[in-house]
């Protein structure tokens, strides 16, 4: 689905809304995850489990990511923003400038101090002088109550570095943009009570947060005993 081609192109160099000038400029950039993104986006999954404290459930593979994200066109199913940083203007020619199903959104934001980023190296992008600094995964869900569509966010980051300069809010609202612009109806995602700072993080987005929802979880052995159950079940029907 082409749902945003009609955007215009994004401009390598945007000038701010006001004319004040910018201490540290740092120039962001949201486009479409690909394949060649896996090893960052792994990276970056592994970030998430370590901040939340759930390495115990990471086993996400460089294999089992390039398995299953990007089979589909964007936004009909898994779908990635990248959300990658600069402190010069994107290049022009990038090859990320013209995808047909979305137009990257570019904005300058001011870092009032330079960020000194540790993992520079690790994260470097296709394109010169570029950084990866975070991505938001999400998907369409669909609301029985509402009977219209939405998108579920399934993870949002940005590295530690670049955190607390409107960055996260730019990878939020670009989901939230798309979900308009497809006429969904809402988008939706689950936080861990310990994570207050995300919880904030959502709350300043203008969240609300519902205290009354249970997340009911059925992965690994739990899935294989609802299957085998399942399967008797069917067998019993069948003989009995
Ligand atoms: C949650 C997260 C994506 C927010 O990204 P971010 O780039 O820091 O967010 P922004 O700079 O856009 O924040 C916008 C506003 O949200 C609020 N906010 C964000 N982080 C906050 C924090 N740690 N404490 C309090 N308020 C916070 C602030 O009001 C902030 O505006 P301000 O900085 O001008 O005060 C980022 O902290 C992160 O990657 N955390 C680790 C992974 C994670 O927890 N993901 C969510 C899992 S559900």
């Amino acid at each position: 689905m082409a749902a945003a081609a009609h955007q215009p192109p994004p401009s390598a160099s945007p000038v701010p809304a006001d004319s004040t000038p910018i201490a540290h400029p740092l120039f962001s950039r949201i486009r479409l995850a690909g394949p060649s993104d896996i090893p960052h986006i792994h990276k970056l999954i592994h970030e998430i489990a370590v901040y939340e404290r759930l390495t115990h459930l990471f086993s996400a593979t460089e294999s089992s990511l390039s398995a299953h994200l990007f089979s589909s066109p964007p936004f009909q199913s898994f779908t990635m923003f990248i959300l990658e940083v600069s402190h010069e203007p994107f290049p022009e020619n990038s090859p990320h400038n013209s995808n047909s199903h979305y137009s990257p959104v570019v904005r300058i934001v001011d870092s009032e101090v330079p960020v000194d980023d540790p993992e520079r190296e690790l994260y470097k992008s296709e394109d010169e002088n570029v950084v990866v600094a975070g991505f938001v995964l999400f998907f369409p869900k669909f609301s029985a109550l509402l009977g219209k569509p939405g998108f579920f966010v399934e993870a949002i980051v940005v590295r530690k570095c670049y955190r607390r300069k409107g960055l996260g809010k730019m990878l939020l609202s670009a989901v939230v943009n798309q979900a308009v612009e497809m006429d969904y109806c809402q988008v939706e995602l689950v936080v861990l009570e310990r994570n207050v700072r995300a919880i904030k993080f959502y709350e300043e987005m203008g969240a609300q947060i519902l205290g009354e929802w249970r997340v009911c979880d059925l992965t690994g052995d739990s899935l294989r005993v609802l299957q085998t159950n399942d399967c008797e079940l069917s067998l019993l029907n069948h003989y009995g």
